[in-house]
């Protein structure tokens, strides 16, 4: 596969971090596809995405004779579908399977290794489902690329530095000590289209662990109070408290809680060694220049990116 002449079809792509993919694939100058549902509310963007040169396809992923025959057109398939439709990604499956010419899916993982990590039992069923459509995927021996891309940085910086509220009281998960991962939006767009049309990620896994985005909380935290001169009042949330939150609240407001566990106390998108299936990302690209905790801290300063949604609230 020739880097530029992939046609590539993104499923979700309307959505917050599929934008950020169908713009670096444009960017990247693949041909790209995005699939979206007839009744979508995304107007604007999908507009957007059209003048930008894109190929928008209406339909849902029931319509297994229509997914077949766009599955035809194209070489590569990233789904971002949202957490709720997860399992909706084995129609996708079956009709790759039966289109037969897809060089390689990339299933909506792009969070925590979810092969690698112990967590807390709500997060554990969520990422259960991911993990289905992984062993779906190897199982119908599609060409694949498993993504952890970790943190998005801009919608975890939000969530906890809050800088659109100017409040001095902060919470801090735990000791705040455990090292995270933080990888700004918009080099997980270039990342992903990358290793999406690379060979030699072909039925791999890879991991989006820049050396200088892992900070912890602590670190974060004061990192941002030198850059805005204010000082924050820290409130520590003890993990007894959050393992007992994970257990008394209803789903589904079990499971952001339970990944902010597995996060920010126990450290779950640091702490393991990389093994010989799994490929480090920014090693494949010393070239591309990625932002750093620092820069993206600088962009909050300047141009604060919106908070996403109210995930973790
Ligand atoms: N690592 C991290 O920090 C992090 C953070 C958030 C999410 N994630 C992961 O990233 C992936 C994508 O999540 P996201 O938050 O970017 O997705 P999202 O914005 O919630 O949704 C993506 C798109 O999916 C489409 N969609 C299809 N069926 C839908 C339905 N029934 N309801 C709502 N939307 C539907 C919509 O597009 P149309 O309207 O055009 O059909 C929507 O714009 C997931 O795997 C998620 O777990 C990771």
């Amino acid at each position: 596969m020739e880097k530029n002449e992939s046609k590539i079809l993104i499923f979700g792509g309307t959505g917050y971090i599929g934008s950020y993919m169908v713009k670096a694939s444009l960017k990247l100058g693949h041909p790209t596809y995005v699939f979206s549902r007839p009744n979508s509310n995304k107007i604007e963007i999908l507009n957007e995405f059209q003048s930008m040169g894109a190929i928008i396809v209406k339909g849902i992923v029931d319509e297994h004779d229509k997914l077949v025959s766009v599955l035809r057109e194209v070489d590569v398939v990233i789904s971002v579908l949202p957490y709720p439709q997860v399992l909706d990604q084995l129609k996708i499956i079956e009709a790759i399977k039966v289109a037969g010419n897809i060089k390689r899916f990339l299933p909506s993982d792009f969070g925590v290794e979810e092969d690698r990590v112990t967590v807390l039992p709500p997060f554990e069923a969520f990422l259960e489902k991911k993990k289905k459509v992984r062993r779906a995927t190897e199982e119908a021996n599609i060409p694949y690329t498993f993504v952890s891309a970790n943190c998005f940085g801009a919608y975890f910086v939000n969530h906890l530095l809050r800088p659109y509220e100017q409040n001095e009281k902060i919470t801090v998960y735990g000791s705040g000590e455990a090292k995270a991962l933080l990888n700004y939006e918009d080099d997980v767009g270039i990342l992903t289209i990358k290793v999406a049309t690379d060979p030699r990620t072909c039925n791999r896994v890879v991991i989006y662990r820049p050396p200088a985005n892992i900070i912890s909380q602590l670190e974060l935290i004061s990192l941002w109070e030198k850059k805005t001169g204010r000082r924050l009042n820290k409130v520590h949330v003890p993990e007894e408290e959050i393992v007992a939150l994970s257990q008394t609240l209803p789903h589904p407001q079990n499971i952001p809680i339970s990944i902010l566990h597995s996060i920010f106390i126990k450290g779950v998108t640091t702490n393991f060694d990389l093994d010989d299936h799994e490929v480090e990302a920014s090693a494949l690209y010393p070239d591309l220049k990625l932002t750093t905790i620092d820069e993206l801290l600088d962009i909050f300063l300047c141009n604060p990116p919106a908070p996403a949604f109210a995930a973790f609230e």
